[in-house]
Formats: C-alpha cells, structure tokens, sequence
C-alpha cells in the first residue's frame, strides 16, 4: 500500500524539529490561562490542600491515560483528530471534527478574549488605571456589563482592539507552520513564561503577610472530600487543563517522528502541566496574603470567585504593593497573555490540521480562514454581555461536551480499535513502557468515571438553573449549540477524503 494516500499525497506531514520542540508545545497547550487563576480558585475553594488528593486522583485515572490515548492514536495514525478516528471506523470520524469545532468555535472564541483582556491589562498597569476600586472598574468600566446575556450592548472598542490584535499573532504564528512558527513561538515563551513565573512567585512569598495566604492555600481540609462538587470540580480542571478532548494533543503527536517514547512524554506533559500550577498557586496566594494584611483582613475576605480572583483581586494587590506596583502588575498580566497564546495557538493548529487532512489545501489559506472565521465569532464575546455568553459557553462546554468526548475517544480506541493494539504500538518503539493496566484504565475506569461525572453534572443542571440565568440564553448558548455544531460534524464527515481511507488502516503495522 502506498505509504502517502490521504491528505499527504500534495503536503507532505510536517515534523517537530526536536522532540525538546515537541514537549514544549504540548506543555504550551497544557499551561494556560487555567493554570494561574483557574487551578489556585479551585484549591481555595475545595478544601485548600485537600483539593490536591482528588486532582491527583484525577490527574492519575484519568489525566495520564487519556494523555497516553490521545498522544498514541495521533501517533499511531499520524492524523489530526478525524483523520485519526476515520483511520479507526469511518463512522467515527465526527467525534473527531465534532471536539476540533467545539473547542474552535467555541472555547477557543472566549478564551482569545480573556487573553485580550489581559493585554488590557497589561497596559492599564503602568497606570494602575483600575484606582481604588477595582471590582466598579472591572465589571462597570472596563466590561461595562450589560444586565443579562441577550441585553448585548454595543462592542467595547478597547476589547475589539486587543482580540484583533490576539487572533493576529496566532495567525502570524500558525501561519508559519509546525517548525518555524508553532515550535519557535513556544521555544521562546516557555522559557520565558517560567521565567516571569517565578520572579512572580519569589516576589510574593517574600512579600510581608505572604505565609498566612500560602496556609490557607496549602491547609487540608479534608471533611470538603465528602463533597461531591469537589471531585467534580478535579476532574474537570485536569481536562481542561491538560487540553483532553481537543484534538490538540491528537494533532501534536501527529507530528512526531516514528521513535518515541509516547508514556514518557506523556508523563512529562501531563506532571509538568500540574507541577506548573502547583507553582503559581504560591504567586498567587502569597499575594493575597500580603494584601489582606495590607488590608487588615482575613484572606478569605480578599479573594473573588474565577475570573474576579485575576482581574479584581490581583489588581487591588497590585495597587497596594510596597514597591515597583506597576513592574509586578505587568510581568503578570504578561505571563497570562503568554500561557494563552500558546494554548491558542494549539488549536488554531489543530483544527487547521484537520482541514488540511481532510480537504487537502493549502495550510497558509487554511489558517487565514480559521483565524478570520475565529476572530469574528469572537467579537461576539466582546459585547458588553460579553462575560455572561462566556460564562454559559464555558459551563456547558467543560462540563458536558468535553467530558463526552472524553468517553467517546474511549470507546472508539479501547474498544473499536482496541486498547490492547494501541498498547502494541506504542510498546514497539519502547518496550514494556506501557503496562497492561492502562487497557484496564481505558476500557473501563476511565470511561465509568466520566459517565458517573456527567450523570452527576446533568442531575444537577436540572435540579437548578445554572447561575439562574434565563432558560432562553441558557439553552440557546449550551446545549442547542453542542447540538448544532454535533449535526455539522456529521455532515462535515459525511463529505468524501480526497483519497481510500481504508488504504491508510493498514500503513506503518
Ligand atoms: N489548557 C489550557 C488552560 O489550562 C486551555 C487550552 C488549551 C485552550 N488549548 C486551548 C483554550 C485552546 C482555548 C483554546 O488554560
């Protein structure tokens, strides 16, 4: 059989120029804005310290094999998401486009705008423009929040500006490909972001007051473990922060040259994505533990939930730090920018690989179309309801669609193309570095615990409306739209590949 049928037959793959290259991608995926303000609310929130036991549960059941599962499939068939599951079963193959879509139409359009955000804020820093009262300037000012999801207001200029600017440089980047743009971008902002990361975290411990917030942030309270919500809120958080579930990890390992060491790399993405938010957490609760002295406050009395935790309560500490108040400001708001930059980048990637493959254009016509598509889905999200449509996206999306995926890819490799074979393959380029264990994980943990998260998730959607938004927007932005954008991957993957799929099933056995 000819080793180039489908979608290489014009494009030759592209390859990672080193495998250095390759797992700072991957890690740029992983580390994102969800590492530094997402992971230290949701310690806070679930029991401090204890809330690590469950993330590490989750991380280990559910984390490293799916990692292993989605790095192996990738590999295995050196295509994007559909192509990966087409090679698997044809009729499989919408799972494949159904997470490329949702993450690029869906998170990916809010995401590009907290990071826009961001680069607001960025420059708001060098004149603490947010004053005295943050949370007004924050939601009255700088969001101008209208009073309900479909009140949209007009688009606020400030925002529109830095989402051009955001989808640009992902484009800028993108467009140059996987060695020159995708590989160099993260070659230069790994190292850099750790670097900003940990001025930003030996700043705060030494700050005064920094040790009571890094007891609260490490102080176990274990009687939270009995909460389901908890364990919730840890599996969830190791999806999204480890980007399962969309296609991006798939796409990346595509790319890989046949020797690898797929659990090798898997570990070393998978722990260094967790170790990096472990890390932040201390910036980010040294910090608030200095501003509640500063304060005369407990801590508890200083943080605000999610998006409030980095763009009201860092302000304030930012504004009340003893000494270079602007330079702190600024190294932060930058890391954020850089962690989202280069998730973004990921899936601009991979969902333009998945076009590639499928229709066999040319890859700089495809990012332009993806960027300019993305960049006007998400000027939507810039709309002074902006944070409500945010919200509602984000909540149905990481709860229900990725979670979804989650099991599909589990049945789809585990069962249809067989967990035992994909544990072959990746064991023949490094024997023995996968036990069989994983094949257990697969076909049956994994799986039964996500179903149990989202039976538990839906059982509570319907018990109560979520934040009591109005029924119309809720249904409209959540499950209509994973609906919608479901029906268009079946027609997407109903169209013919330009060339027999059934002649790659058998190519590199
Ligand atoms: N893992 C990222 C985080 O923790 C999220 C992410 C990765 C992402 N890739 C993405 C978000 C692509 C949007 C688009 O923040």
């Amino acid at each position: 059989m000819s080793q180039s049928r489908l979608g290489e037959a014009h494009h030759p793959r592209p390859q990672w120029k080193s495998r250095l290259g390759f797992i700072l991608a991957a890690i740029g995926s992983a580390v994102g804005l969800g590492n530094i303000w997402r992971f230290s609310y949701l310690v806070y929130d679930n029991g401090g310290g204890a809330f690590l036991i469950p993330y590490l549960v989750a991380l280990v059941v559910v984390g490293i094999p799916l990692m292993i599962l989605e790095l192996g499939i990738g590999h295995r068939m050196r295509g994007s998401s559909p192509m990966s599951f087409a090679k698997v079963s044809r009729s499989w193959e919408w799972v494949g486009w159904w997470s490329v879509l949702l993450v690029m139409y869906g998170i990916m359009l809010y995401y590009s705008t907290v990071i826009a955000w961001c680069v607001n804020y960025v420059y708001h820093s060098f004149t603490l423009a947010w004053g005295a009262d943050p949370n007004n300037y924050f939601y009255n000012e700088f969001l101008q929040l209208s009073s309900k999801p479909f009140e949209l207001g007009d688009i606020r200029l400030p925002i529109l500006l830095s989402l051009s600017l955001v989808w640009f440089l992902c484009w800028l980047i993108v467009y140059f490909g996987i060695q020159k743009g995708v590989e160099r971008a993260n070659k230069i902002f790994m190292p850099l972001l750790l670097g900003l990361i940990l001025i930003l975290v030996l700043w705060s411990v030494s700050l005064e007051g920094a040790a009571k917030g890094i007891a609260v942030y490490l102080k176990p309270d274990f009687s939270k473990l009995s909460e389901k919500k908890v364990w919730i809120d840890a599996f969830s958080q190791i999806f999204f922060t480890l980007s399962l579930g969309f296609g991006i990890m798939i796409a990346y390992a595509s790319y890989l040259p046949r020797k690898v060491n797929i659990v090798k790399d898997a570990l070393i993405i998978s722990v260094g994505n967790c170790i990096f938010s472990f890390i932040s957490g201390f910036a980010v609760f040294g910090t608030l533990g200095y501003m509640a002295m500063a304060q005369n406050k407990e801590v508890s009395e200083v943080v605000s939930k999610s998006i409030g935790l980095a763009f009201v309560s860092y302000p304030q500490a930012i504004s009340l730090m003893p000494a270079f108040a602007k330079t702190f400001g600024v190294i932060f708001f930058s890391s954020l920018v850089i962690a989202g930059i280069s998730s973004a980048i990921s899936i601009v990637e991979a969902f333009s690989s998945a076009i590639i493959d499928k229709f066999n254009y040319t890859r700089k016509g495809v990012v332009t179309f993806v960027c300019a598509t993305g960049f006007f889905g998400s000027i939507i999200f810039s709309a002074k309801s902006g944070l409500y449509w945010l919200d509602i996206a984000d909540h149905f999306i990481t709860h229900y669609g990725l979670v979804i995926i989650g099991i599909l890819q589990c049945i789809i490799v585990g069962w249809i193309y067989r967990a035992g074979k994909l544990r072959q393959h990746i064991n023949k380029v490094a024997p023995d570095s996968l036990v069989k264990f994983w094949d257990a994980c697969v076909m049956y943990i994994t799986p039964a615990i996500l179903t149990f998260l989202l039976v538990n998730a839906f059982i509570k959607e319907i018990s109560s409306r979520y934040e009591g938004y109005d029924m119309a927007p809720l249904l409209l932005i959540g499950p209509v739209w994973l609906v919608v954008v479901m029906i268009g991957s079946l027609f997407v993957a109903m169209y013919p590949w330009k060339k027999e799929l059934e002649d790659l099933e058998h190519e590199h056995e």
